[in-house]
């Protein structure tokens, strides 16, 4: 059993990667497995300033991660890149320097966007920050989806046309983060 931790990268309240988010903990491979969703969205912005004195909000994210076996990004593309809430949350658990919360933790990125190329240019920003972070990250299969009818179902499990390919991306990260166990 993995302790994933599910970093959503949109704080919108029907945003669609949350939506997916929460389908891929309902996939038969995310079964025996604890998923916990981080809240990102009550951080404040980031300031180096307080680093010695880290708001209860960043404490909690950061013991949720550290606790954690492996996190999973589930991330919006906005203009290109990564939402500013999602690197928010990263440079504060990055933090003081050398007490990274992320270091070693394995990574899974993902992500949903209204547009054609499923948010492979914020997937691309994200892997490029998790790579200073020292953070494993899942590289293939690589996951792009776009947004539309039957991606999920009315119930919010993944569609019949994503299953099998979702659900072969979720076991490859969890895969990932048990090799990484211990
Ligand atoms: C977007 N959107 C977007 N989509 C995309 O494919 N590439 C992009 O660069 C952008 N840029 C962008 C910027 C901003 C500020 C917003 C608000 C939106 C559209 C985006 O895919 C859409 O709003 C999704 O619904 C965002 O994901 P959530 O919030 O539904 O998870």
């Amino acid at each position: 059993m993995s302790k994933i931790v599910i970093v959503v990268g949109s704080l919108r309240a029907e945003s669609f990667n949350r939506q997916v988010a929460e389908a891929l903990t309902r996939l038969p491979a995310a079964q025996g497995h604890a998923f916990t969703f981080a809240d990102i969205g009550s951080l404040p912005l980031y300031d180096q300033d307080d680093d010695a004195d880290q708001a209860d909000s960043v404490k909690a994210l950061k013991a949720l991660v550290s606790g954690s076996d492996g996190v999973l990004f589930v991330t919006a593309e906005y203009n290109r890149s990564i939402p500013g809430v999602l690197k928010n949350a990263i440079d504060h658990a990055s933090r003081p320097y050398g007490q990274s919360a992320w270091a070693g933790k394995p990574a899974g990125v993902i992500g949903v966007s209204v547009g054609a190329i499923g948010t492979a240019l914020s997937q691309q920003h994200l892997r490029n920050v998790l790579a200073y972070l020292d953070m494993p990250t899942l590289t293939q299969p690589e996951a792009f989806l776009q947004w539309k009818d039957g991606l999920l179902n009315p119930d919010g499990t993944v569609g019949e046309a994503s299953a099998k390919f979702l659900g072969g991306w979720l076991e490859a990260f969890l895969k990932l983060v048990e090799t990484h166990a211990g």
